[in-house]
């Protein structure tokens, strides 16, 4: 399936190299494999602290399941990605303004059925729209739970994938199989731990998935970048809860350093 999207994609990549290569817009597709893991939250907050140093981003909410990146940046767009995906608007008439200078926000839509557009690489079509408009130096996109054909059309055209993951048992076996898929063609996963006390105990398990995936032969030419960890903190799902971005709310909080750091190495590691 991720084969024959990203064939698909690619044709269609190349017809728009043009715009591609003259666009100085990077992709980041936020992943994970099991829902609830923060990935939303995470995006939010990343996406805030990026503006603040002042690069100009865009949000993809591409959760079809449960669409909540409005709720995060508190505001209610009138129009969504599915306006687009439907064909009924442009690209610039459905992105949103959010009260935070550099944010932008294409807005999802909670229970959209998917299946009525499988196949129309509508969604690879969004992101070179943006591309074209070169206006935007990151798009982050934050896709739902699982590996389905939205998800997979997503990551196939994305050159940089972030998965976050907690260090639950399921939560890394849904990473594994993210990293079996993606070594078959990509060169490489971006990875963060949330809900993870500290840094090192995200890279040990990080190495082990390396080591895992060595044993296993997959793709040696794919690599698995550890980019870091963020604590669990009552604080997080209390600003969410009251529709504020907690690295805004809590500028000094060491979770908030942790979000920079997890920054840093993001940046030092996309194309
Ligand atoms: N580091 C954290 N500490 C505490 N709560 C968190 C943290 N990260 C996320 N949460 C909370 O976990 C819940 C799920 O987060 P969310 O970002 O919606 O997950 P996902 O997008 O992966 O489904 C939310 O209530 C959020 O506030
Ligand atoms: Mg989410």
């Amino acid at each position: 399936m991720f084969n024959a999207i990203s064939s698909q994609a690619s044709k269609l990549i190349n017809l728009t190299r043009k715009s591609q290569n003259q666009s100085k817009t990077k992709i980041i597709t936020v992943t994970s494999g099991k829902g609830g893991v923060g990935k939303s939250t995470f995006t939010a907050n990343i996406s805030y602290l990026l503006s603040k140093r002042g690069y100009k981003i865009a949000i993809i909410d591409a959760d079809i399941g449960l669409a909540n990146m409005q709720v995060l940046f508190d505001m209610k767009p009138k129009l969504t990605l599915f306006d687009y995906i439907e064909g009924r608007n442009t690209i610039t008439e459905v992105i949103s303004e959010t009260k935070f200078a550099n944010i932008s926000l294409v807005a999802g839509k909670s229970g959209y059925q998917y299946a009525h557009i499988k196949n129309s690489l509508v969604l690879t079509r969004i992101v070179e729209d943006i591309k074209a408009l070169n206006k935007y130096d990151l798009v982050l996109i934050d896709t739902g739970a699982g590996l389905n054909n939205y998800v997979q059309e997503f990551l196939s055209v994305s050159n940089n994938i972030l998965a976050l993951t907690t260090t639950d048992p399921s939560a890394l076996t849904d990473v594994y199989a993210l990293m079996k898929m993606l070594s078959v063609e990509k060169e490489k996963l971006l990875l963060c731990f949330n809900h993870t006390q500290n840094y090192k105990i995200g890279e040990t398990i990080a190495n082990s998935l390396v080591n895992l995936a060595k044993k296993n032969r997959l793709n040696t030419n794919f690599m698995v970048k550890y980019i870091g960890n963020v604590s669990t903190s009552a604080n997080i799902s209390t600003t969410s809860r009251l529709r504020k971005i907690f690295a805004h709310e809590f500028a000094n909080d060491d979770i908030t350093k942790q979000l920079q750091k997890a920054i840093d190495s993001i940046l030092n590691n996309i194309k």
